[in-house]
């Protein structure tokens, strides 16, 4: 079985909306392990599956009811186990996501908690009296509105910094981090390889509990999230501490491996500074960098993302990354041109590239009403901020329901699966989906593309011309995007030859070391 550091891509796999094996609607487990062997026909070498385990489903998973039991909407204990045993045998590895600092409100380590002041697991959740007949403090949700839910039974508040059907777990207890470590071991016991760990930036918290600061240059509803600077709700002292803590499990295991949801905050300083603190923890832990959601679409905005963010990673393994299921898909917010020059950009950089599923044939967000809303974050009727949006079913085929199920999906297919689809993209030589299985399989070949260093070529000759050097052992490659809408020209490096292209490489010429390239073109080269 192939090592962690040889791994190449990481596929994000959304299950309730990947393949429905059992007509109801919702995609199974069943339906991931029948889809393996297109993984393995891509070029896909781990993948990680968002939550399928016992929840009530109130944000989809994100809220655990059983850490150490599947969901029945998801399957059973064996498939899951005939899942990780195809897997292996592909050898494609298998991440599962792990929500270490909240749980469901159903979980019986909260109906204890929350039953009397006394009961011995009172301390695993935050509870605290409120001032002045109001809450605690001033912090806010993510899903909207106070963090704070008052609890009838025995007079006090409790934290939750996501849906108050997702209470806050109290890292500063010991018991607590035992708790979720002995998870961790369960799962990597069974032979599962690594975790993606949710939402770990309110791991500690001011101890205080002081109010967050207000933030002078938001205008609007002064309740909206926004309204704050999350000083004291998260990274608090205890941040790194804890985060090492959990990652150190890995040292007990040969070949584990965790990567950390998180998005830094530049209301809290320098965003890389932040970065920095997360992937010098340990060896195994990583995070996704997700940066690229600005729409500064120019070459030095990108070049100046990935220079930081190799700085603050030391000897960890990045994980570029481009979209995931809390994001409009790429194609929607870029369009098709420059997503698909982005994707190449993505699985040319060091570490694991990941990809959301369906990013591969550029799936585009959902064509959704009010009524098809599912998600509990969305704000009251607005399609337009759903997560919906972003997760309608995989787009297999142009059959009625796109080849994901029998029965109607529980997100309506987007219309335009009778084009975007797995099938017809197959089968078109210069699909985003044949680009992304050349270069996968270029980064499971060529060392140089994955373990390769980077640095930035200066002096592309003018501010379209991203480029790229990639060395190895005395190799070396060279990545050029043009960000433009027109051709553009820069210089190569003598004996340069290409290998792949976003284009046809009939539209690219050279001549006397100068190359060209069409707007929104990339191209590999690599010195013989
Ligand atoms: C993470 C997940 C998101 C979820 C939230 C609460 O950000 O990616 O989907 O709603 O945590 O668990």
């Amino acid at each position: 079985m192939k090592i962690w550091q040889d791994v190449a891509s990481l596929y994000q796999i959304y299950p309730r909306s990947f393949l429905d094996t059992n007509g109801d609607g919702i995609g199974d487990l069943n339906g991931i392990t029948e889809k393996l062997d297109y993984l393995s026909w891509l070029g896909i070498d781990s993948i990680w599956i968002s939550p399928f385990f016992v929840s009530p489903l109130t944000d989809f998973g994100y809220d655990i009811a059983n850490y150490r039991a599947i969901d029945p909407t998801f399957g059973q204990m064996e498939d899951f186990q005939a899942l990780l045993k195809k897997a292996h045998n592909l050898d494609i590895k298998v991440m599962i996501d792990l929500v270490p600092c909240h749980t469901s409100d159903q979980h019986p380590w909260f109906q204890e908690s929350r039953s009397s002041r006394d009961n011995p697991k009172r301390n695993y959740y935050i509870w605290r009296d409120g001032k002045d007949n109001s809450e605690p403090n001033n912090w806010r949700s993510l899903s909207g509105g106070s963090s704070w839910e008052f609890d009838e039974l025995t007079g006090q508040f409790y934290l939750h910094s996501f849906l108050k059907t997702q209470p806050d777990l109290n890292w500063d207890n010991p018991e607590v981090r035992a708790e979720i470590k002995n998870i961790v071991r369960f799962w990597f016991d069974m032979g599962v390889d690594g975790m993606r760990v949710d939402a770990i930036w309110g791991i500690s918290k001011d101890p205080d509990f002081k109010d967050d600061s207000t933030n002078p240059d938001f205008y609007g509803n002064p309740d909206n999230y926004g309204a704050f600077i999350h000083d004291r709700c998260k990274m608090g002292p205890h941040f790194q501490k804890y985060l090492q803590e959990l990652a150190s499990v890995c040292d007990e295991y040969n070949d584990k491996q965790m990567v950390f949801e998180f998005y830094p905050d530049d209301k809290l300083g320098d965003i890389y500074h932040q970065y920095s603190q997360i992937l010098t923890v340990h060896p195994k832990a990583s995070a996704f960098f997700m940066e690229y959601r600005d729409n500064e679409w120019h070459a030095k905005n990108i070049e100046k993302k990935i220079e930081n963010y190799l700085q603050s990673a030391s000897s960890t393994t990045p994980f570029f990354c481009i979209g995931n299921h809390d994001q409009p898909r790429i194609v929607s917010r870029l369009g098709e041109e420059r997503a698909r020059v982005l994707s190449f950009l993505n699985l040319l950089t060091p570490g694991i590239s990941v990809i959301y599923y369906g990013d591969e044939i550029g799936m585009m967000n959902g064509e959704l009403t009010a009524d098809d809303i599912r998600d509990n974050f969305s704000p009251a009727n607005s399609v337009v901020d759903s997560r919906d949006l972003e997760r309608t079913p995989m787009q297999w085929n142009d059959s009625q329901f796109a080849g994901f199920s029998s029965a109607k999906p529980w997100l309506p297919v987007n219309n335009n699966h009778t084009k975007i689809n797995v099938d017809s993209e197959k089968i078109a030589n210069d699909s985003l989906l044949n680009m992304h299985r050349k270069l996968l399989k270029l980064r499971q070949t060529l060392p140089i593309l994955k373990n390769g260093d980077l640095s930035i070529v200066e002096n592309t000759g003018n501010g379209f011309i991203l480029g790229l050097k990639r060395g190895l052992v005395g190799q070396r490659a060279y990545i050029f995007i043009n960000f433009a809408d027109e051709k553009q020209s820069f210089s190569v490096p003598e004996n340069a030859k290409i290998i792949t292209s976003t284009h046809s490489v009939n539209l690219i010429t050279a001549e006397n070391l100068q190359m060209t390239i069409p707007g929104h073109c990339g191209v590999l080269l690599i010195v013989q």
